[in-house]
Order: C-alpha cells, then sequence, then structure tokens
C-alpha cells in the first residue's frame, strides 16, 4: 500500500469515499486526513520516553531514484513479489529523522509543515500495517551446478517444511503494537548522518564522462558509480560479528562454486581499510557465516528439509540481538549477509527480520519468490573456482574474429529451461553447439573451456535456481553470455548497464534463439564482446583485493543498497 493507498484506507474508515465527488469534497477529506495522521504523529512523538519528536521518514530520494531500476518512480513500483502481501521494501520504517542532540553539521533541517504531513502519513501507514508472516511458495530448490566439472547435485529439499515452524509471530497486528515499532531509536547517530550526506553528494553527483581507468558505457549512470564508490573508499566502515562457531561461522570455502561467498568472508575478515574494531563506527554488520558450511553441517542427507539450518540462522540471529544493540535499532536493516549456496534465500524464513529487513548477498537472486528484493539484496556474482590458491589465472579468450562458433552450452539438464533449450537445439546445427553434457569425442578435441574462448555466445541457462556459474565463466573467457533465466535480478544491476555486454533472452522465446542471436549485427557483437573484456576486472577474485574487482564491486552494492534504503528528505 503506498500513501495514496493509505489515504483511499483511511477516507473509507472514514466512510466517505464511497459517492463523494468535486474538489470540495475531496479537500474536506484530505483536511481530515491531515488531521488525523498529524495526531498519530502527535501521540507517537509524546509517547516515545524521551520525549523528543521521532518520527520515521519512508520517503524515497528522488534524485537517487530517477536512475537505473532501482527505486524508480515510487515503492509502487518495485517488482511484485508473487506474494502480494510482502511490504514494499521502501515503505519500511528504518531510520529515524528528527531533531538530533548530535553536534555533526549538515543535520537535516526541521521539517517543513508538507515534511511533517509526509511523514505523519508514513506514520500511520506503520499503524496500518498488519504484521502477518507471508507464507511461502511450495517448492522444492535444490542447488544449480556450474560447468560439466562440478560437484554433483544435492538431493532437492522439502522447503515447505520451513513454513511449519513460526518463530518471531506477529505478537499482534493491531495498531497498538505496531506504534510500538515507531519508538525504537529516538535520535541519529554520527553514522547515520553520514550515510544521509553520502546519499546526497551521490544525488548531486558531478558530470563525469571518460575515466583513465573504468569504461563508463559499461554503467547506467558512471557519474553515479564513481561518486559513490569514491564514498564507499572514504566513509564506509563495517563492523565483523566474533560471534559464532566454527566452521559454520568464519571458515570460508574457497574453491568450488560457491566460492563466492568464501572468498567475500575471507578478503573481509582479512580487511584493514573498512573493518572496525568498534561497532559504534560502522554503517554495516556482516553476519560472517558460511551457507556451504550450514549445508554441509546442518543438512541432514535425505532430510529433504531446510529447517536445522533455518534454526541455526534463527539462533544466531537472536543471540546478536539480546547480546548487543546494533540489531535492534535498525531491526536488521543495516546487517548483511553473503551467501551463494542456492538454498540460502530460503533458510532466512525463520526470523522474520532476518527475512524483511536484512541486505541479502545470494547468489539465488530470484526477484518472483517474494524473499529476494531488488533495491534492498544485492544479487551475489556466483564463480567457479577451480585453482583456489589462483582465483585470478585462466582468464582470457580468443579475439571476436577467431571466434567460430555462433553458441555455445554443455551442462547437467537441472531445471526447467535447459530441457527445453537441448530439445529444441541439441544436435541439430552447426551454429548452435548445445550440448546435454559434452560428448567424450568432441571433449577430446575440444574442452569445454575451449569452446567457452572459441564461441561467440555463452548461453547461460537457469539451473535448478535462476543463477548459474557460467555467466562469470563466459564473461572470463571473453564471451559474450546470453542468460536465460525470467526473473534473475543480474549481478550488479544497480550500476551496470547489462545490455552493454550481454543478451537476456526470455525463455519463451528459446525457439527463437537462433534468429535473436543473428539478428545482433555484426559492429554491436564486436562492440558488445570488447565490452566484455572491459567488464572482466569487475568479476575477478584477487588473493589482494585490487580497487573495482569482485569483492570490491560486492561491498559497494551493499553500500549503495543501503543508501537506497536508508531515507532521506
Ligand atoms: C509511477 O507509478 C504510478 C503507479 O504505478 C504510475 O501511474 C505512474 O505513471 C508512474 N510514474 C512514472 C513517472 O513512471
Ligand atoms: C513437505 O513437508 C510437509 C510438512 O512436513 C508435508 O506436509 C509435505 O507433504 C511434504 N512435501 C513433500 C513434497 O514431501
Ligand atoms: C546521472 O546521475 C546524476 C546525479 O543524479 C544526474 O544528474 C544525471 O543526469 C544522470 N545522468 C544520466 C545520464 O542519467
Ligand atoms: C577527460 O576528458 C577531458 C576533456 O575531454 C580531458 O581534459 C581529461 O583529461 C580527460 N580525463 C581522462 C581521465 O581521460
Ligand atoms: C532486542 O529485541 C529482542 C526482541 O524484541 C529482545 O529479546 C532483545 O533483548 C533486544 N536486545 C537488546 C540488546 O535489548
Amino acid at each position: 500500500m503506498d500513501v495514496i493507498g493509505i489515504e483511499k484506507a483511511v477516507a473509507s474508515r472514514l466512510g466517505c469515499s464511497g459517492g463523494l465527488a468535486g474538489g470540495g469534497w475531496r479537500t474536506l477529506v484530505l483536511l481530515v486526513v491531515a488531521i488525523v495522521t498529524s495526531a498519530a504523529a502527535l501521540f507517537a512523538s509524546f509517547s516515545s520516553s524521551s520525549g523528543r519528536v521521532s518520527l520515521w521518514f519512508s520517503v524515497p530520494f528522488p534524485a537517487l531514484s530517477s536512475y537505473g531500476d532501482v527505486g524508480s518512480n515510487s515503492s509502487t513500483s518495485w517488482p511484485t513479489p508473487p506474494l502480494s502481501h510482502v511490504p514494499p521494501p521502501l515503505a519500511r520504517p528504518l531510520l529515524p529523522l528528527g531533531p538530533s542532540s548530535s553536534p555533526v553539521a549538515a543535520a537535516p533541517p526541521s521539517p517543513s509543515p508538507t515534511a511533517s504531513f509526509v511523514a505523519s502519513k508514513v506514520l500511520l501507514h506503520t499503524f496500518l500495517r498488519g504484521l502477518n508472516t507471508p507464507p511461502s511458495p511450495a517448492h522444492s530448490p535444490p542447488p544449480d551446478t556450474g560447468g560439466p566439472a562440478t560437484p554433483s547435485p544435492t538431493e532437492p529439499v522439502n522447503n515447505t517444511i520451513n513454513e511449519a515452524v513460526t518463530i518471531n509471530p506477529p505478537s499482534s497486528t493491531s495498531e497498538i503494537s505496531n506504534a510500538a515499532e515507531v519508538k525504537v531509536p529516538t535520535s541519529l547517530r554520527e553514522t547515520d548522518l553520514q550515510l544521509i550526506q553520502a546519499k546526497r553528494e551521490i544525488a548531486d553527483a558531478p558530470m563525469i564522462s571518460n575515466d583513465s581507468v573504468l569504461y563508463p558505457p559499461l554503467f547506467l549512470n558512471f557519474s553515479v558509480f564513481k561518486r559513490s564508490y569514491e564514498l564507499m573508499e572514504t566513509i564506509l566502515k563495517v563492523y565483523v560479528y566474533q560471534d559464532g562457531n566454527r566452521p559454520l561461522c568464519h571458515t570460508p570455502v574457497l574453491g568450488g562454486i560457491y566460492a563466492s561467498e568464501g572468498w567475500f568472508m575471507k578478503l573481509m575478515q582479512e580487511n584493514q581499510q573498512f573493518v572496525v574494531k568498534d561497532p559504534e563506527k560502522a554503517h554495516l554488520f556482516y553476519l560472517p557465516y558460511s551457507s556451504l558450511q550450514l549445508r554441509t553441517h546442518l543438512y541432514v542427507p535425505d532430510s529433504h528439509s531446510l529447517q536445522p539450518i533455518s534454526i541455526f540462522l534463527r539462533d544466531y540471529v537472536n543471540s546478536i540481538s539480546a547480546k548487543y544493540p546494533f540489531w535492534n535499532r535498525t531491526k536488521g536493516a543495516d546487517h548483511f549477509l553473503v551467501a551463494c549456496h542456492d538454498w540460502a534465500p530460503y533458510t532466512t524464513k525463520l526470523h522474520n527480520e532476518l527475512r524483511e529487513n536484512t541486505i541479502k548477498a545470494v547468489c539465488n537472486a530470484d526477484a518472483s519468490e517474494g524473499i529476494f528484493v531488488p533495491g534492498r539484496d544485492v544479487s551475489l556474482a556466483e564463480t567457479h573456482i577451480r585453482t583456489p590458491k589462483r582465483p585470478d589465472s585462466d582468464i582470457g579468450g580468443r579475439p571476436a574474429s577467431e571466434r567460430s562458433i555462433l553458441a555455445f552450452f554443455a551442462g547437467q539438464m537441472h531445471g526447467r529451461v535447459r530441457p527445453i533449450l537441448v530439445g529444441q537445439w541439441g544436435g541439430r546445427d552447426e551454429d548452435m553447439r548445445i550440448y546435454e553434457a559434452l560428448p567424450a569425442d568432441i571433449a577430446r578435441k575440444m574442452s569445454y573451456a575451449e569452446h567457452m574462448r572459441s564461441s561467440k555466445y555463452c548461453v547461460c541457462p537457469m539451473g535448478y535456481e535462476v543463477n548459474s556459474p557460467r555467466i562469470v565463466e563466459a564473461i572470463h573467457y571473453e564471451c559474450v553470455p546470453v542468460i536465460i533465466a525470467d526473473n534473475f535480478v543480474l549481478p550488479f544491476q544497480e550500476v551496470l548497464d547489462w545490455s552493454a555486454f550481454s543478451v537476456v533472452v526470455a525463455e519463451k522465446d528459446i525457439p527463437r534463439l537462433k534468429e535473436i542471436l543473428l539478428g545482433i549485427g555484426e559492429e554491436r557483437y564486436m562492440t558488445m564482446q570488447m565490452n566484455v573484456k572491459r567488464l572482466q576486472k569487475h568479476f575477478v577474485w584477487h588473493g589482494r583485493p585490487r580497487k573495482y574487482d569482485l569483492f570490491h564491486m560486492i561491498l559497494h552494492s551493499i553500500w549503495y543498497n543501503r543508501l537506497t534504503q536508508i531515507p532521506v528528505q
């Protein structure tokens, strides 16, 4: 429900929505709404223990919103998850705005009449918003495995079992219990002000159209990315919880197809630039667990149940929120996790605040399931690391002129898309090298990797889940990725312009795949292929992180989305 929706709801509660027409009546209704909402604001401020006015803002910031597909228009324009009762992310109170005792410059201006009117509408929204725990779609999510030389798939799990236990149930959906939510923090901390300031500066980013290191056409809005990245480097501080036992926490796995979470964990835990020991200085809080370790150590083979993993995460977060004041300040909205196993999103479901507020950097970035929310969560690039000692090895491919194969795919028949792809194109067409598994006689002459180095387009269909390590593989081999995975939120789509270096094909268009690829002119192909090479550095792990590499891009998207989520007036 948006602000207009609330007006309607209030109007209908007052019994004057039906049968009324004409400007006079409309003004009267708006007046009544204004009085009611202002009264609600007054009630909240007086009932706050400190006596300070504490208004919650939830207004998207126009300048940042105007770019990209993140946060555009209003909260109503967010991709709608299938669960219509999941509240839109921007309509959630995250940060209080109000007179601050903190002696920091650039404090927000005191609320104007309009601002407090908007604020009181938002407040009313909070009053009206139910706290129902949405049921989740029932389906079984086994993990994707990457190229042909990948670990064997795990059995499908019974994801519905998660719903059998509902912890953190809403105590009540009454307006009073929601009013309590309004009161939590009462003043802005210095770190909040720094974020607000950063958000303003990004919105006012100076126009830049060239750069000696970065290639601007790869970005949706290069000026914004550049400014945001610079501010991240100068401002951002992250606190890494030391809580949690090994190997479930603090123990990265650096090889295989889930290695992205491991590399991020390793590099974050070693990091000196962003990590702070004093959590009071932190803008973001990292939950350093490994979704792969949870799967290895807590999943009961053949049980088809995610419950032990979900219970672990629920208890982990509850212990952190009981022991420290940080979680409760934002109800987890400034906390983040980085998890690449396919099950990672589903295993957050037993803790409402973890599920609904925390920034989730996950490989399984499926916008259709009601868990991953674009703009809040981060699509974590899945990387298949074969040599953990040198994660940046085996990069490069043939120049465009030496790529003789039009399109290539070989892999296991996981999920809904691949059987259709192979059924349509397998063994039919010399230009379309689409295989279920690379036949031994062909593999002997030309390896999987050599196929990717020698093809114009590398087809990256979803597996059991939307994500696939092939996309980054294609980028490393300088092959233009062709992504077939409806609802997949592409990595770093907050900042990158994927149309500059990839082709996204709808699942229904698989029969037209060749026609679509042939329809891309030679010149455009050459540009895309050059762009893939220029993009490479953003998708590579290094033993020691380098500027703009994959580690920094992931951290940047988490930082950027946190800024997107905080309200600024
Ligand atoms: C914003 O969203 C509303 C409702 O979805 C729509 O009617 C309106 O055209 C959108 N405005 C813009 C500028 O996209
Ligand atoms: C999954 O688990 C639930 C609850 O235990 C059960 O009712 C349901 O039949 C199971 N579904 C499958 C497909 O096994
Ligand atoms: C990029 O963002 C800046 C700052 O919000 C804005 O002024 C500029 O118009 C945007 N540029 C493009 C090309 O959208
Ligand atoms: C960017 O372009 C301007 C003018 O076109 C030029 O003066 C400047 O040196 C260029 N900067 C870089 C980093 O290439
Ligand atoms: C945070 O909130 C939870 C649930 O409301 C509560 O159990 C916990 O004690 C709180 N933590 C702190 C540090 O006050």
